[in-house]
């Protein structure tokens, strides 16, 4: 096959979307398949319709925003361009984390208790108090992310209010909309959904050495240990398998996710988000958890490859 990487992009994770970029093309090339990378810069749309005519798939591996949320997915509908993963309504809903909440909760999958405030709330002259409703609902501590980032950017932990107020202004800097959340004390593990029939991969248990799976923890080597399978008694382990595959069903996604869990000190599990382009260097959750699972990282691409296809339903005009 003739497949375009799409890699780079102009989100926050730029870097990281590089080398996903870059290991996935390469195991395109061992696969046999005929390889251009595009590094997506300001002019997208004009590289995207540079491809028609010669690529029969595009592998997308952008990382957060332009790329993982539906933006570029829908410019290759238009196109008729086929691509792998999750299509334009999944990967949007999936990138914001209060509406993937919200669909999640309705589905019966636990999530952290939490509000959305909008950038205009720190606009004091509008004379709400960001902090009353924190405060009211949740309670300290509590963490507070951009809406719509990835990688843990612009996501802090507040004690008390000075805290909750720097964290409310360091969010704002990421997108308008801002989440808070109570916060969960324990154990972080993680779910690969794999593959056109999905199926879940082993639980992948992360412990970094900072008290959240931060910037640094997730792509400076040797700043966080691995655990897969998770060490969890088996039926945890296949209830958390199936309430991943429920989330991934949830949001509509396709071909790979990864889900992010928290699991406090009663063993309870909160669902955080759903990952639809989860990173695909060869150090990445995803490609290790299928590992553990006996598939090589050619065998990982080579499914999410399989998922290529336009994802918007046409019925052509009579
Ligand atoms: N409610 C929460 N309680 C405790 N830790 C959290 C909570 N939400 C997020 N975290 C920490 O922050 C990290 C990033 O949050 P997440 O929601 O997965 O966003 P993203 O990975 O897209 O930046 C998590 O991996 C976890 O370490
Ligand atoms: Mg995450």
């Amino acid at each position: 096959m003739k497949v375009a990487v799409l890699m780079g992009g102009i989100s926050m994770e730029r870097e990281i979307s590089l080398r996903s970029g870059r290991a996935v093309a390469k195991a395109l090339r061992n696969l046999g398949h005929e390889v251009k990378e595009v590094d997506m810069g300001e002019d997208a749309l004009l590289q995207i319709y540079g491809l028609k005519g010669w690529a029969d798939a595009a592998f997308i591996c952008l990382h957060g925003r332009w790329g993982e949320d539906g933006t570029v997915q829908g410019a290759l509908e238009l196109l008729g361009l086929p691509y792998t993963g999750s299509g334009v309504l999944a990967s949007s809903l999936a990138m914001s984390k209060s509406a993937s909440k919200e669909a999640l909760a309705s589905k019966g999958i636990p999530v952290p208790r939490g509000i959305t405030l909008h950038r205009t709330i720190l606009d004091m002259e509008l004379g709400a108090e960001p902090w009353e409703e924190v405060e009211l609902r949740l309670g300290y501590p509590c963490i507070i992310k951009p809406d719509r980032e990835g990688s843990t950017l612009g996501t802090t932990v507040a004690s008390n209010r000075d805290e909750l107020l720097k964290g409310l202004e360091e969010a704002a800097e990421y997108d308008e909309i801002i989440v808070v959340e109570e916060f969960i004390r324990g154990r972080e593990l993680t779910v690969g959904i794999l593959g056109v029939r999905p199926r879940p991969l082993p639980v992948l248990e992360v412990v970094p050495s900072h008290a959240i799976y931060d910037y640094q923890c997730k792509y400076t080597p040797g700043r966080t240990r691995y655990l897969v399978p998770a060490p969890l008694p088996e039926d945890v382990a296949t209830s958390l398998q199936e309430m991943a595959l429920s989330a991934h069903r949830a949001l509509g996604c396709e071909g790979v996710s990864r889900v992010d869990f928290m699991m406090d000190e009663a063993g309870k599990v909160y669902c955080l988000e759903v990952n639809t382009i989860p990173g695909m260097t060869e150090l990445s959750l995803v490609p290790k958890a299928a590992e553990a699972a006996g598939l090589s990282f050619e065998d990982v691409v080579s499914e999410i490859l399989a998922s290529a296809r336009l994802k918007l339903f046409r019925r052509k005009p009579e």
